[in-house]
């Protein structure tokens, strides 16, 4: 099919809405391969690499504000690999997990381990969230922040269950995007592809002193835990600012960059205020329109940093992804297992407000001229 021809005058500046991997910004980039190239090709074992985690911790810890006690902890493999681990090193017996989505789901699968307890699953529709209900005998309540694959954020809240459980919370697609309080939470782990600008394969987590306490008790236990996903592990290496095993060099410099922009212009608080700026911006361009609707139906679960838009018959949203491909406007494709006629936009801190409005313009000349 042919695809529309944008005029050039309603294009965003950046043409990246995709969910993860996500826009790098150009300062990142430039400061890679201007002062950041002398890091390149060089030892993960001596300082200036190591002042590169130290720096990049104590941003990070900067960012959520952390508490007292609390502690930026590093590993490789990304949030996936942290699932792993948390079902080897941080769960003792039995999870509950809250699944609304795919990536729910997927720790939910890592915490079904043959040597803990069935995991005690609560699901909720796609496009809707579930609230955790204190269980006795579980000692680890796990959610998404937000649920990458259909755009629900959810409320940061302490689970009060048994003395000494956790609540552990994926916010891959939320950290450094969404305001919330730290100490609602005991482990807050994400990867730094998203909000945080950066690229994939390493996993970062906030804890506090009670998850600190698990981790060790549990590698402890005598419980087999391979050494590449030991928790404990990864707590040794991270006070020492370094990683068991190579890391990718240049995912922490832009991480670090992008910690001192964000830091350098109010936190989380103008991050949050940004991606509610964004975010909003389509919600009510959505709400307004007679073909589009918000697929996220409660507007109190509606991400303000993952943006699902559904369409009636009218309109092919594959067809609008595609137009806007060829325009240089990409990964505007829903979630790939979600299977609806929708549009996903990311709306995480590096992407301009202005693009996002520049973005309306272009879907709603994509429709008419695929229509006409
Ligand atoms: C909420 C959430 N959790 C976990 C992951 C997996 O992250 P990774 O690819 O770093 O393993 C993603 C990736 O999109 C995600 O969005």
């Amino acid at each position: 099919m042919a695809h529309v021809t944008l005029p050039r005058e309603i294009l965003p500046t950046d043409g990246r809405f995709g969910c993860g991997p996500s826009k790098v910004r150009g300062d990142q980039l430039a400061s890679l391969v201007g002062p950041g190239s002398v890091l390149m090709g060089t030892s993960h074992r001596q300082a200036p690499i190591k002042s590169l985690v130290g720096e990049v911790r104590s941003g990070l810890s900067d960012l959520l504000r952390l508490p007292d006690g609390y502690e930026i902890i590093v590993g490789n493999g990304g949030s996936t690999a942290f699932w792993d681990a948390a079902s080897f090193g941080l769960i003792e017996k039995r999870a509950q997990n809250l699944v609304f989505g795919e990536f729910g789901g997927k720790f939910a699968g890592a915490a079904a381990a043959p040597w803990l307890e069935a995991p005690d699953v609560r699901k909720a529709e796609p496009g809707s969230s579930i609230a955790a209900e204190p269980v006795e005998g579980v000692d680890v309540y796990a959610w998404p922040h937000n649920e990458t694959s259909t755009g629900v954020a959810t409320a940061i809240t302490r689970v009060v269950g048994d003395e000494g459980a956790l609540t552990v919370i994926d916010a891959t697609s939320a950290a450094g995007g969404i305001n919330f309080t730290v100490s609602e939470s005991d482990v807050y782990y994400f990867a730094p592809q998203k909000n945080l600008g950066s690229d994939g394969g390493l996993w970062f987590a906030a804890v506090s002193p009670a998850a600190i306490e698990r981790i060790e008790r549990v590698a402890a236990s005598g419980r087999y835990i391979p050494e590449f996903l030991s928790l404990k592990n990864a707590l040794d290496n991270s006070r020492l600012n370094q990683t068991l095993n190579t890391p990718a060099v240049a995912t922490l410099h832009l991480l670090d960059k992008q910690l001192e922009w964000i830091n350098g212009n109010g936190g989380l608080a103008w991050a949050g205020a940004r991606t509610a700026e964004s975010s909003s911006a389509l919600y009510e361009w959505a709400d307004a329109s007679s073909f589009a609707t918000p697929f996220v139906a409660d507007a109190a679960d509606r991400s303000p940093v993952v943006v699902t838009i559904d369409f009636d018959e009218t309109v092919d949203a594959a067809a609008v992804a595609k137009s806007l491909r060829a325009n240089g406007i990409v990964d505007t494709e829903p979630y790939r297992k979600l299977g609806r006629n929708q549009l996903r936009i990311a709306t995480f801190v590096s992407i301009e407000p202005e693009d996002v409005r520049q973005l309306i313009k272009c879907i709603d000349f994509t429709i008419d001229g695929l229509k006409g």
